[in-house]
């Protein structure tokens, strides 16, 4: 009943042209695919193209960011009435290269949340433990606090569009996946927090998906787990062929 979503997270990366090279190799390679919903998340440069290109297709596009004002005096922003306006109806909130970089918090993040959902934006809101949580046995306490504060004041119908990517920094860009198994038990952790916050409905039915270095060669054995929704796939998504293949997972 969670349908199964596979997300790539092209991060500072593809100009227009590159986006819709990658487009033109990818789109015949996933066509007729409905097992699992798939997302492809450019910058902001490269959405607009991208957005129009996958009209009429099985694949949508969402922004990697976005503030919750819907105008304002805010350089190098975007809202999220201009996301709809270009028919973005996705949005990556609270990525953890926003926290490390550039201080994003998680009281910010439930701003945006609250945002996304008051203007039908599907939100993906990231979470995850630093190595040194993990070391330090704080991995569970950090994942509860990280959901708790994105999701303040949201209520159980609110978060009915909502989907979590439980993202340990550890394994972003770093080529050391979860196991299925870690991953699953800190999915659990999650959604035992979700059903504290909106209720045990809401928590069933919210996908949660793994990320930090998927690739072709796990994510067969992620998705084996109960627990896991689906994938946030950076490196491996900027290669039609390879992130092709992520989708094809048996
Ligand atoms: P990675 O990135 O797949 O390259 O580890 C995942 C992400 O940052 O979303």
């Amino acid at each position: 009943m969670r349908k199964p979503f596979i997300a790539g997270n092209w991060k500072m990366y593809k100009t227009p042209k590159e986006s819709l090279a990658f487009l033109d190799a990818f789109l015949p390679l996933v066509e007729g695919h409905t097992r699992d919903e798939i997302a492809v998340f450019p910058t902001m440069s490269s959405l607009g193209y991208v957005l129009e290109a996958t009209v009429g297709t099985n694949v949508r596009a969402g922004a990697q960011n976005m503030h919750w004002l819907n105008e304002g005096p805010y350089t190098g922003q975007t809202s999220p009435t201009m996301l709809v306006s270009i028919g973005c109806r996705h949005v990556l909130l609270g990525h953890s290269e926003q926290r490390l970089y550039f201080n994003e918090t998680y009281e910010r993040v439930n701003l945006k949340l609250k945002a996304a959902i008051n203007h039908g934006i599907t939100p993906i809101v990231c979470v995850g433990e630093l190595l040194a949580e993990r070391e330090d046995l704080k991995t569970e306490e950090t994942l509860r606090s990280q959901v708790r504060a994105a999701l303040r004041n949201i209520s159980a119908s609110e978060a009915r569009r909502l989907v979590i990517a439980y993202e340990p920094i550890w394994a972003i860009g770093t080529g050391s996946t979860a196991s299925p198994e870690v991953a699953a038990e800190a999915h659990k952790i999650i959604r035992h927090e979700l059903s504290h916050c909106c209720g045990e409905q809401t928590a069933d039915n919210t996908r949660i998906l793994y990320g930090g270095s998927v690739k072709p060669e796990n994510i067969g054995a992620l998705m084996q787990q109960e627990e896991i929704d689906g994938a946030l796939v950076g490196g491996a998504s900027l290669v039609p062929t390879t992130f092709a293949n992520i989708v094809h997972y048996a």
